[in-house]
């Protein structure tokens, strides 16, 4: 791959993405100031970091689902994770999003957990262990904070009687030749991996046909993501339902400094894990990639690089939530006041303390998960 190529599909990103080139590649809409004051005035307070910050960066359809709220037909809002391992702060982007957005506007929620998708895609994954990562995935999902009355999960195995018969309306749809354009597939995939996005499109319908009447989906997730639901939108209309409106984020630079953040076997270093201990961060942070320079005197002398610094993209996404704070930080990086070190060692306990707190949300939503599956409760012998 040349220097400046990059790759960014659903099961596999690489290089280092241009980030305004793939929107215009994938031909999603810039989300721009005016549609973020838009969406300001009516969440009716400033913005969070994660949208005032240009993390998410990109949309389909955002102010049609704002005009449809306005007209008083709110949306609901959908996202997923595919179970493969333990849950970083990467993974948790959307649902931050989500529950932020839930908590302003009492809107629904759905979340698909694709313990199906892992197995297929993951030849090294059991199913059995995808559906247990599964069920341990969710409570670090769901920490964020979610109205159990108003959140409902599609645990794939479990809510498969649920989900297949808008799967195969979906599938009938879509040719094998579209799927390869879209999604790189070749005669070495197997074919359980080629029907899998119908499954993927199902929650942005869902909820209609249950209602019985046209719901808008607003769907906050990664920009890997949008092929998906590329093949959703081009095949919503005949179905009767409307297109899901997306809202696409960057991904969390890697704490080595290149690509998103990941857990690739040989990456473990590159994320920082909800469950991981204290010394964990103080390691991790310790080591990681920053902006800075070679010696202490040329950073004084010049200032540091805050875009292309893995710490200064953490103060970014969630531990400066301060504006004040967080424009201090990059202003004395920039001007060279602030060295990694102390940078890093300011950073450490608030992600130390942002770890802890998590726990304590993860364990309190134990209670309420196993009722929010939907189709748990009608054979106990599908239960992950
Ligand atoms: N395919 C996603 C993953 O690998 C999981 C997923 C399912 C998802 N439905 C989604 C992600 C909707 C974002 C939005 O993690």
């Amino acid at each position: 791959m040349a220097r400046d190529e990059f790759k960014v599909t659903p099961w596999e990103v690489s290089g280092k993405v241009d980030y305004d080139r793939l929107r215009e590649l994938f031909g999603t809409s810039d989300l721009d100031p005016p549609l973020l004051e838009r969406l300001e005035r009516i969440l009716g307070e400033p913005l969070p970091p994660l949208l005032s910050r240009g993390i998410y960066y990109s949309h389909r359809d955002l102010g049609w689902i704002l005009d449809e709220y306005e007209k008083g037909n709110p949306f609901f809002l959908y996202t997923g994770r595919g179970p493969s391992g333990d849950v970083h702060l990467a993974h948790l982007i959307p649902f931050e999003l989500s529950a932020y957005l839930q908590r302003r506007l009492g809107v629904e929620m759905w979340v698909q957990v694709t313990d199906d998708e892992k197995f297929l895609f993951r030849s090294d994954l059991s199913l059995a262990e995808t559906r247990r990562l599964g069920e341990e995935n969710l409570l670090d999902l769901l920490a964020p904070g979610f109205d159990p009355r108003k959140t409902h999960i599609l645990f794939d195995t479990v809510s498969i009687r649920h989900l297949y018969p808008l799967a195969l309306e979906v599938a009938r749809r879509i040719t094998f030749s579209t799927a390869k354009a879209v999604f790189g597939f070749t005669n070495q995939n197997n074919i359980g991996s080629i029907f899998f996005t119908a499954i993927q499109s199902v929650p942005c319908f869902l909820p209609s046909q249950i209602a019985h009447r046209p719901i808008p989906c607003l769907i906050p997730c990664g920009i890997d993501q949008d092929p998906h639901f590329r093949l959703t939108r081009d095949i919503a209309e005949s179905m009767g339902y409307p297109k899901p409106a997306l809202l696409h984020n960057r991904f969390l630079a890697g704490l080595g400094g290149e690509g998103k953040m990941s857990s690739s076997a040989n990456r473990k270093d590159d994320a920082i894990y909800l469950n991981d201990p204290p010394g964990e961060v103080e390691r991790k942070i310790g080591k990681a990639f920053t902006g800075g320079r070679a010696t202490v005197e040329e950073q004084r002398r010049l200032g540091a690089n805050p875009e292309i610094c893995s710490v200064w993209n953490l103060w970014r996404s969630r531990f400066a939530p301060d504006e004040g704070e967080f424009q201090e930080i990059t202003r004395t990086c920039r001007s060279g006041e602030l060295l990694c070190g102390d940078c890093k060692a300011r950073i450490i306990p608030r992600i130390q303390s942002f770890l802890a707190e998590h726990r304590e949300r993860r364990e309190k939503v134990r209670a309420w998960l196993p009722s929010a599956i939907v189709g748990a409760d009608e054979d106990p012998a599908t239960r992950p």
